[in-house]
């Protein structure tokens, strides 16, 4: 597989409803057999606690077709933006904004045995849909990844799962992502960011897409040099798959410095 190559043709080869199904549309049993799918789910949990976010608007970067990282999250602020490069992926989100379609029962219910609480998964679908402001274009490439439409411009909490380093090829595009990202924070904010070590590729259906293979400590030393506070990281070694050769993941909280260098 090394030797092949990847491609990084979001908008023309990535299959939303595979890669939903594949990954995402698990049912609690499986949830519970899936260490990778557990580790996630707990440390979005786990870091909106540790960065103690209460209220404000969240922006959940790279989304893809897939709400799994704003279940958490819903719970803790007043608005929900999602965002993805490919129009397939936000047309995906939107008919689940508009319409409740693709509801991950799932993983909802995982989550929701996780907070202890008494809410059913409609409930708590209803409840993040009707906190969702937008479905918005995002590049993390570009300085100001969301353009300059109407709507909000800054942050209070910014969401990212297994996003920057898919849309990267080099460690030197892979920071200027990350300063790109962090600059949508409000001075203060909190960055919670889901990230996969060792991977060069990862399979959605026949394609596979490339990846850039971090080491398990260079998101966390990018943030600090770009001089952000790390509050909790967590890492776990991944099992063999044949759907990419990962080596591990990690979660990272991480508050945004008023005097960063973004
Ligand atoms: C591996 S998927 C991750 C989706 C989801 N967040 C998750 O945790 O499974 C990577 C996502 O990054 C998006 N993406 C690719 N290039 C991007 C870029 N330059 N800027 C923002 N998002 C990008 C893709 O469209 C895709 O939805």
């Amino acid at each position: 597989m090394e030797d092949q190559t990847h491609t990084t043709n979001y908008e023309d080869e990535f299959d939303s409803d595979w890669y939903l199904e594949t990954y995402y549309e698990p049912t609690l049993d499986d949830v519970d057999k899936d260490e990778f799918l557990q580790f996630t789910l707990d440390g979005l949990h786990d870091g909106f606690n540790t960065a103690h976010v209460t209220g404000g608007r969240l922006l959940d970067v790279g989304t893809g077709p897939t709400v799994h990282s704003v279940i958490s999250g819903s719970r803790h602020v007043g608005e929900i933006y999602l965002s993805d490069y490919a129009a397939q992926n936000r047309k995906l989100l939107s008919n689940w904004w508009k319409s409740g379609a693709r509801s991950q029962t799932g993983i909802t219910k995982y989550v929701l045995r996780r907070e202890n609480s008494n809410e059913s998964v409609v409930q708590r679908q209803n409840a993040m849909r009707e906190k969702v402001r937008g479905v918005l274009a995002v590049d993390v490439h570009l300085e100001h990844p969301i353009g300059s439409d109407d709507g909000p411009q800054y942050f209070d909490v910014v969401t990212s799962s297994l996003c920057l380093e898919v849309a990267s090829q080099t460690i030197l595009e892979y920071k200027k992502a990350m300063r790109n990202v962090c600059g949508l924070l409000k001075p203060g904010g909190h960055l919670i960011l889901v990230g996969l070590c060792g991977q060069s590729y990862y399979r959605v259906g026949d394609t596979t897409f490339s990846s850039l293979p971090l080491n398990r400590h260079q998101a966390e030393e990018i943030l600090e040099e770009l001089g952000h506070k790390l509050l909790s990281e967590r890492w776990i070694k991944t099992k063999d798959s044949v759907l990419s050769d990962t080596k591990g993941a990690f979660v990272i909280v991480a508050r945004i410095n008023k005097d960063a260098k973004i």
